[in-house]
């Protein structure tokens, strides 16, 4: 993985220093809320309904294990001894003290890591795939151009105060685990006919208050111009994205507004004046940063190992755990592996402290000391051996990160919601845990199949419920707490945004409408066809009629 050299660390060590000084001069009252609000906001630091909540940036989702095992210890010194692993890739803690933020970064600094980025209306933390550099489907690694875009994007002058936040996909492979169509650039890369790459350029997606899912401005695109183009996307956007609304200040409104045809005419325009300036990437630099992105030192291996394959014909715990948290691997005899952090009935996306250093040994141990955050909230080894597939699982077992539900009803993305979040309409974690507690029967979670479950707690979709196969969002009516279920929502090449299926539930009914919802499934399904394909196949009123059955006119009373 990326290394800092010394200046990428002194950028970091004078961050640090600077964010002290701001904090002591607030808490001795020489600046006031306001002057101090976007200063700490540059360092991730926000204030939720509780407490501070400081968002520590994991860039395209990668840690060592030195990093996650400072994770641990800073949520065990400084917070509640948990953290939030974020749809973002990044790690949330809910509790720290505001004037023990320098020390965080103080200690942050020295495995590398930061929180500049996570907030504010810049270009935010860039992710990717989970299984970059690893996915058998992979087509381009796109970790070292991602990590270009991670040193110009921060601290860009121009773009330090964008109309509004600003979100960066990358994905290089067939099949999109990156959401390029969700965000406000997405970049898929690909070979094309001279088999040189090349980015097919995703403009104007994103969730949020109003979802809609990215145009294409650009089919081609050499990577070396992959900066300026980018450049010339934002500054059209920085020119003429609306600042005088917040709610339409998206780049995706601005895309809209003008119609990707007209849009693209200005970028095009812009960007004759900054192709090949000196932000152009060069052969060079593109192999120099590629060296910390290389193959890790794997071993020739068989395709099967013996051991592994006993342990599956003979224990049915095992191998349901491997159906589901063992990916496939580009190298032969290694596999990636997902560990969990969906128990059923915690809250999806946390780790305790004591789990973040289970994990970074784990990572030592199996995985060449790496390590990955998935969008969809759950930590991955990137590099185990078969021969340690085992030995992996009953230590993560131990250690509650082995609920075999990856892909599944339970493994439910969501976000923090009324528990901590000032802005929610209503809870999203109870809910979560609720619905998991429903579907506490594995066979029966297995049986149901491939199923995603997204839930918000208000439309800002930060629980990417729209892209949900069954959504869920946090609404709020005269002050209390419901919830509007969408289906048919998918992430990936065929994404889509899910539609809504009719009035809104209070929080005590939505486990028995996933139910309904469920039961539909079941008895329409056919062979093989997965809960979304059913959907898309019979549409929404089939599902609509059994939810609400002869009570619509009762629910719509509280529409
Ligand atoms: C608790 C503090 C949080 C606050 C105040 C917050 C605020 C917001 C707001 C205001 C938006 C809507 C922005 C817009 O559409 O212009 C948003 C979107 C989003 N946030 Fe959060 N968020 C929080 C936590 C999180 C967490 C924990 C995650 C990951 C689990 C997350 C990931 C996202 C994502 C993926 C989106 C929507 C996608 C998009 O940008 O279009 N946020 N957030
Ligand atoms: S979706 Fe709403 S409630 Fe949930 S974290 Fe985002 S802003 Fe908060």
């Amino acid at each position: 993985m990326y290394k800092y050299d010394e200046i990428d660390q002194a950028i970091v060590n004078e961050r640090v220093s600077q964010y002290r000084d701001q904090t002591r001069r607030y808490l001795a009252g020489e600046l006031s809320d306001e002057e101090f609000r976007p200063l700490r906001l540059q360092n991730g630091l926000y204030i939720q309904r509780h407490a501070p909540m400081l968002r520590i940036a994991v860039p395209y989702g990668t840690l060592s294990s030195a990093q996650l095992r400072k994770l641990g210890e800073i949520s065990k010194r400084y917070d509640r001894g948990y953290g939030h692993f974020s749809t973002r890739q990044n790690l949330q803690l809910n509790w720290p003290k505001l004037e023990d933020v320098p020390d965080i970064l103080a200690e942050l600094a020295t495995v590398e890591m930061h929180a500049i980025q996570t907030s504010g209306n810049c270009i935010r933390n860039i992710t990717t795939d989970q299984f970059a550099g690893v996915a058998p489907d992979e087509i381009i690694d796109p970790r070292a151009v991602a990590e270009i875009m991670r040193q110009w994007s921060t601290f860009h002058p121009e773009f330090a105060l964008l109309p509004r936040k600003f979100k960066i996909a990358v994905s290089g492979t067939k099949q999109d685990r990156a959401i390029v169509q969700a965000h406000d650039i997405g970049l898929e890369f690909y070979y094309d006919e001279q088999n040189k790459m090349a980015i097919k350029v995703w403009v104007g997606g994103g969730l949020g208050r109003t979802p809609i899912l990215g145009s294409v401005i650009r089919e081609h695109l050499e990577w070396q111009h992959v900066l300026t183009y980018c450049e010339a996307i934002i500054r059209v956007y920085n020119l003429h994205g609306r600042r005088d609304n917040a709610y339409k200040a998206r780049i995706k409104i601005l895309v809209k507004a003008l119609g990707i045809d007209e849009f693209r005419e200005q970028v095009e325009a812009e960007w004759a004046h900054l192709k090949d300036n000196p932000n152009t990437i060069t052969e060079a630099e593109l192999s120099r940063v590629a060296t910390y992105f290389t193959e890790m030192p794997y071993e020739s291996l068989p395709a099967h190992d013996a051991g592994f394959d006993n342990a599956i014909a003979s224990n049915p715990a095992f191998a349901a755990w491997v159906k589901r948290s063992v990916h496939a691997h580009k190298k032969s005899g290694y596999r990636a592996v997902t560990l969990s952090l969906k128990p059923h009935g915690k809250a999806p996306g946390d780790a305790t402290s004591e789990q973040m250093i289970a994990v970074a040994d784990l990572a030592d141990a199996y995985s060449f000391g790496e390590l990955r955050v998935s969008h969809e909230q759950n930590l991955i080894l990137t590099d185990v051996k078969l021969s340690d597939v085992y030995a992996l699982w009953e230590t993560a077992r131990a250690n509650e990160l082995a609920t075999p539900n990856i892909g599944l009803l339970t493994d439910i993305i969501c976000c923090p919601g009324g528990d901590f979040c000032s802005l929610a309409n209503a809870k999203s974690i109870p809910i979560a845990e609720a619905i998991q507690m429903q579907f506490d029967n594995l066979d029966y979670l297995h049986d149901i199949g491939e199923l995603e479950l997204n839930i918000s707690g208000c439309m800002n979709a930060c629980g990417h419920h729209h892209v949900g196969h069954i959504g869920i969002l946090g609404v709020d009516k005269d002050g209390s707490e419901w919830y509007q279920v969408t289906i048919g929502g998918k992430q990936g090449n065929d994404a889509s945004i899910g539609a809504v299926i009719g009035p809104s539930f209070a929080a005590e009914e939505m486990p028995g409408v996933v139910q309904k919802l469920i039961d539909v499934y079941i008895a329409e399904r056919t062979p093989e066809e997965r809960f979304i394909d059913t959907v898309r196949r019979i549409g929404i009123p089939p599902f609509k009629a059994h939810v609400y059955g002869k009570a619509v006119e009762k629910a719509d009373a509280h529409v």
